[in-house]
């Protein structure tokens, strides 16, 4: 049979075949895009089968013709051909498309999942500011319990006690004790300009239980257990060298320098993560906005109570 023949019965049983198989979705002037598919698909299998018999008839028939050039390796030599011309100018098309593609085309012109993303996220960030607005006590406290819950308790368990050691214990954390602990023992770990917080050494540990009383009343948003101390503790608080030097007569601190005793939770979270004995507290910026830090704040000196 000549190849010729035999290459046209090929494409008509490609066709019977394709029309057999998904013939169903070719109704005209139902859905023009079926239509346009079905008439692609049989376009394809015409054009691949006649560039297929017109190259295979060349590798039958043709002779070689033009210039060997000199070198040759073990007799088989190889002829001189110019660049095509049709190759070359695609060539060349590519890399012009290639660049316009780079500066003008894709990247900072067209859509793009991540940046559509980013825009609702906006949006709805922007919803969440405006539904919680001027949170009461009571919201934020509930919204600090729910968030505790999901982002927090993983590592410092649902009852917020560090299962064993594992997290900071945030039942104590914030409260008297612990900001005792701190005065009489330094803090360090949050890497903030203003360094490590040195031990305050000129206080007596009343003296530190007073100041703590004062901390806890005047800047948190629980009551001190010892309020008779809380005026003793003012005095000390705003001391030649004591803490307001650093974190502030009004305890709002200093934005990545001295952390705010207002809000420490926040000061905690916003930071790039807290490095201690027990372990490394990642970083929640950018994952928590600021309502949401506040709330934790508020739901964290609930605990224990
Ligand atoms: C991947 C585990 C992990 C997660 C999740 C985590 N923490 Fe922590 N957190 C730690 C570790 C470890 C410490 C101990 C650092 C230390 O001893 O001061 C810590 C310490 C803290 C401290 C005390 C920091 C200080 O100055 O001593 C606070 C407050 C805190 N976490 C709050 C939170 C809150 C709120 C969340 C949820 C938004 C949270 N953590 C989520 C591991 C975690
Ligand atoms: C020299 C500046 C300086 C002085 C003075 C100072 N602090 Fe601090 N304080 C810091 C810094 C810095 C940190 C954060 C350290 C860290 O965690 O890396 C800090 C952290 C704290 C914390 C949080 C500890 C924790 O567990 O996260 C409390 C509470 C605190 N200070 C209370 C006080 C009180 C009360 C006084 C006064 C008796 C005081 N500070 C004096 C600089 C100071």
């Amino acid at each position: 049979m000549n190849l010729n023949t035999g290459g046209i019965l090929f494409v008509i049983a490609l066709m019977a075949a394709t029309i057999l198989v998904v013939g169903d979705s070719f109704s005209l002037g139902e859905d023009y895009i079926n239509d346009l598919t079905m008439l692609g698909a049989l376009a394809v299998i015409a054009i691949t089968v006649f560039v297929s018999l017109k190259y295979i008839n060349q590798i039958k028939n043709d002779t070689a013709t033009g210039e060997l050039s000199d070198e040759n390796w073990d007799g088989i030599g190889e002829y001189k051909n110019e660049i095509p011309s049709g190759w070359g100018i695609m060539y060349i098309i590519t890399i012009v498309w290639m660049m316009w593609y780079w500066t003008i085309g894709y990247p900072t012109n067209a859509f793009s999942q991540i940046g559509q993303w980013n825009e609702e996220v906006l949006e709805y960030n922007a919803k969440f500011e405006e539904k919680w607005k001027n949170p009461d006590a009571a919201t934020l406290e509930a919204m600090g319990q729910s968030l505790f819950l999901v982002q927090c308790s993983p590592c410092h368990g649902v009852d917020a006690e560090g299962i064993g050691g594992k997290a900071q214990n945030l039942v104590t954390w914030g409260k008297e004790d612990s900001i005792v602990n701190t005065i009489l023992n330094g803090a360090s770990g949050m890497g903030l300009a203003g360094g490590d917080m040195p031990p305050m050494a000129q206080l007596t540990p009343a003296q530190a239980k007073a100041v703590a009383a004062y901390v806890v009343e005047e800047f948190t948003p629980a009551a001190t257990k010892y309020p008779n101390l809380v005026a003793e503790g003012k005095e000390l608080y705003n001391g030649m060298g004591t803490c307001s030097g650093c974190h502030g007569v009004d305890g709002n601190g200093v934005a990545g320098t001295f952390p705010a005793l207002t809000d420490l939770t926040t000061a905690v979270l916003a930071n790039n993560g807290k490095k201690a004995s027990i372990g490394i507290m990642p970083s929640f910026s950018g994952r928590l906005n600021e309502t949401q830090m506040k709330a934790l704040n508020s739901y964290i000196y609930t605990l224990g109570e």
